[in-house]
């Protein structure tokens, strides 16, 4: 229990309020007492300054640009083999997977590739030209008409089983909504294949000519999932997190995660950065019109993939992934003159005070396009690759606090600004 006190001096009176200290040293005043005992409540209308919970699964240091998956520091996934789905186990679970624990893991995600006919004539029913982020949210939360059997986890087992079937099964409904709007027949999972290889095998193979995936590409792919795969308390995971704190299911927990990503603010960015690129590169706006149109405050513009709530330095994920543009673009001797477009915008950001007062810096989304469309993905399956990375994350969380005896209902206050109390005026007595 916490020995330090905070004070907190009111119309007269001092209210102790405990003290938490971080792994880092950073505190946290507990005000879970305040308005039962005081009648009083704290104002933090994005949450910026309040602590959703206690969690062991991601730390983020914005000041220094430091991430870590279970304090792993995100650098040292950027190797020689990136391999997602030991990391989506080491999310999930608190520590790295031995090999017999990566093995089962890994015949489990083989097992649950298949989507059940009756969820694939479902998705079948939707337009072919839905967005790729409404098909997912609906099929993900429609995984819960199809695998009743998993609505409550009973045991480590359960939940080993159901995030193997969601984090296989968001593959092929990624896969199998990119198959239906571009007119191609589903592509079933091959067995034989690894988790990221078997995705693009499903997204780009034909019945006659199998998609063959270089070692580059797989590398690329795994990396960029594992960047993705969890960054603590942002929008989509505390909203899963609020979600799963009134016992949904993790089904309907992780698709409110997706519709919460598909934002442009947040995952959606990653498109808008696309879009922004080839608007510069299609002579529209530039570089220097785009600085000015996102600092220009009658302009709604913004530079996407630019600022970030906790980053006030450069988003490590960008590094690797601004790094990781120039080593695959080596390798596939391929060129996209938006690479140096979207250099040319960061070298005028960093050098522009409106930018540099404001500790606006890259963050994942304004690389990770670039990346993606290299290695074949469309643009509008950007953000459904995110989802595919951050699922693990979201996994992760709703565990850690599914597993917590102390969970509550995630349920804020608010300062209410509306009328005092007011009379019901009959309908033929008004005007
Ligand atoms: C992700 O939270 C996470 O961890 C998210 C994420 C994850 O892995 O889950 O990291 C993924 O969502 C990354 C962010 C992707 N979104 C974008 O790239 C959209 C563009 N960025 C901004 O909209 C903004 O920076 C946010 C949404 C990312 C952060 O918003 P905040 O913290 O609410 O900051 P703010 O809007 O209050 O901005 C502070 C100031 C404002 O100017 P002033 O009012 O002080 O004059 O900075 C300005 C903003 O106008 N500003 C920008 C800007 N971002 C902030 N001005 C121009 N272009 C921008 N991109």
């Amino acid at each position: 229990m916490s020995e330090e006190k905070a004070i907190l001096t009111i119309d007269g009176k001092q209210i102790e309020l405990p003290v938490y200290t971080g792994t880092d040293g950073t505190k946290a005043i507990d005000i879970g007492k305040l308005y039962d005992e005081h009648r009083m409540i704290t104002y933090d209308p994005s949450l910026a300054n309040t602590g959703l919970c206690r969690s062991k699964i991601t730390y983020i240091d914005g000041d220094a640009g430091i991430l870590r998956y279970r304090g792993i520091p995100i650098e040292q996934f950027d190797n020689e083999s990136p391999n997602f789905v030991e990391t989506a186990w080491l999310l999930i679970f608190g520590r790295l997977p031995t090999q017999d624990e990566l093995l089962d893991f890994r015949a489990r995600l083989t097992n649950n590739a298949l989507l059940h006919e009756g969820l694939r004539q479902r998705i079948e029913m939707l337009p072919p030209s839905a967005p790729p982020m409404a098909s997912l949210s609906a099929a993900i939360s429609e995984m819960a008409c199809y695998y009743k059997g998993y609505l409550t986890l009973d045991d480590d087992e359960q939940l080993t089983e159901v995030a193997a079937r969601m984090i296989s099964t968001v593959r092929t409904i990624a896969a199998y909504s990119y198959r239906r709007s571009q007119g191609l027949p589903i592509i079933y999972p091959n067995p034989k294949l690894r988790y990221v290889a078997n995705f693009l095998h499903m997204m780009f193979s034909y019945p006659y000519l199998h998609y063959e995936i270089t070692p580059e590409i797989e590398d690329a792919m795994n990396l960029i999932l594992i960047l993705h795969a969890d960054h603590e308390q942002n929008c989509s995971t505390a909203t899963v997190r609020v979600v799963g704190s009134s016992l949904a299911n993790m089904f309907s927990s992780c698709s409110a995660g997706v519709s919460a990503l598909w934002g442009s603010l947040h995952g959606g960015a990653n498109v808008e950065v696309m879009k922004m690129l080839d608007g510069i590169y299609a002579g529209g706006l530039t570089p220097e019109q785009c600085i000015e149109a996102a600092k220009d405050k009658a302009n709604p513009f913004r530079l996407f993939g630019f600022g970030h709530r906790v980053y006030k330095n450069y988003d490590p994920r960008a590094k690797i992934l601004k790094a990781a543009c120039d080593k695959v673009f080596a390798q596939l001797q391929h060129q996209d003159p938006l690479l140096d477009i979207a250099r040319k915008l960061e070298e005028l950001a960093l050098s522009d005070q409106y930018f540099v007062d404001r500790k606006l810096y890259p963050n994942v989304d304004f690389y990770s396009g670039i990346l993606l469309r290299a290695i074949g993905i469309p643009t509008n399956m950007f953000t459904v690759i995110f989802a595919i990375g951050r699922l693990p994350g979201w996994i992760a969380h709703w565990k850690e606090q599914h597993d917590n005896p102390t969970n509550r209902i995630i349920r804020p206050r608010q300062v209410y600004e509306g009328n005092d109390i007011t009379d019901y005026i009959p309908l033929k007595e008004r005007s």
